[in-house]
């Protein structure tokens, strides 16, 4: 039998379990920051020690959380499928549980990299804080390994192929808000493909024209529920 090839595609909801906070919920990150002063390439430019400072407290209270049954559920499928997860999240909560594919859209808090040449990137190793004026082997300043608002999203392409292989595709815990993110639930390779939504809000998949489940609960209860119910599905096949 071959294994099915399932695209996971998740966002902040998925780690809102491991007490980490979404964007645009009630009690979101947005609601206490004003992107415009942290999230964008003239914040940079024009605040850098805010910014610096925001992506320090992000990273410090992370390394205070730890993977839910959501992340978990998600990492134990490997077991019986081709599993991808394609991330907007930045934190490595998915590595922490053991995916072992992970393709984040957005960045990964856990780097940092050269203000002039993007492919040097750095791990952060070592604690939570970047130096203000920590630079690389180039000379030029570092900066939060992040896609800020305005900036292009390398990884998009590649995850449109991924999604284009897939023959499931989950989706977890994102508004379905922000672009060109989003727009990957239009990328599966036909409308046959089926897309199950875990989230106990209400997403927009006002455009979706594929059989779409959607399990209105939390990542933690609701992901092991999807998972097991599949893995019962496709591995009872003959
Ligand atoms: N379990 C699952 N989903 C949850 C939970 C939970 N416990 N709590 C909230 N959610 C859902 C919300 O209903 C919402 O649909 O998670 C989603 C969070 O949406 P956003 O806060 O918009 O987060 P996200 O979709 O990941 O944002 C996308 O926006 O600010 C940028 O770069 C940032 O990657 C981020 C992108």
């Amino acid at each position: 039998m071959t294994r099915k090839k399932i695209v996971v595609f998740t966002g902040a909801g998925v780690s809102a379990d491991s007490g980490i906070a979404t964007f645009r919920d009630a009690d979101g990150l947005w609601a206490n920051y004003r992107i415009e002063e942290v999230c964008t390439p003239e914040a940079l430019r024009h605040n850098r020690a805010k910014v610096i400072e925001f992506y320090n407290l992000r990273r410090k209270e992370s390394l205070t959380k730890s993977p839910n049954e959501g992340h978990r559920a998600i990492a134990s499928m490997e077991e019986w499928a081709d599993v991808v997860v394609i991330t907007q999240n930045v934190d490595n909560l998915h590595e922490q549980a053991g995916s072992k594919r992970v393709v984040h859209l957005h960045g990964e808090l856990m780097k940092l990299r050269s203000e002039r040449n993007p492919d040097l990137i750095y791990d952060i190793n070592e604690g939570w804080e970047q130096e203000l004026d920590a630079r690389g082997e180039d000379g030029a300043l570092l900066r939060p390994h992040i896609v800020f608002f305005g900036e292009s999203v390398p990884m998009f392409d590649p995850a449109c192929k991924i999604v284009s292989k897939a023959d499931i595709l989950i989706v977890v815990g994102t508004s379905l808000a922000v672009y060109p993110a989003a727009a990957l639930v239009y990328y599966v390779r036909d409308k046959q493909v089926p897309i199950y939504l875990v989230d106990p809000g209400n997403p927009d998949t006002s455009n979706i024209r594929n059989p779409l489940t959607h399990i209105k609960e939390r990542g933690a209860i609701g992901v092991p529920q999807l998972i097991a119910q599949l893995k019962d599905e496709l591995t009872k096949e003959g």
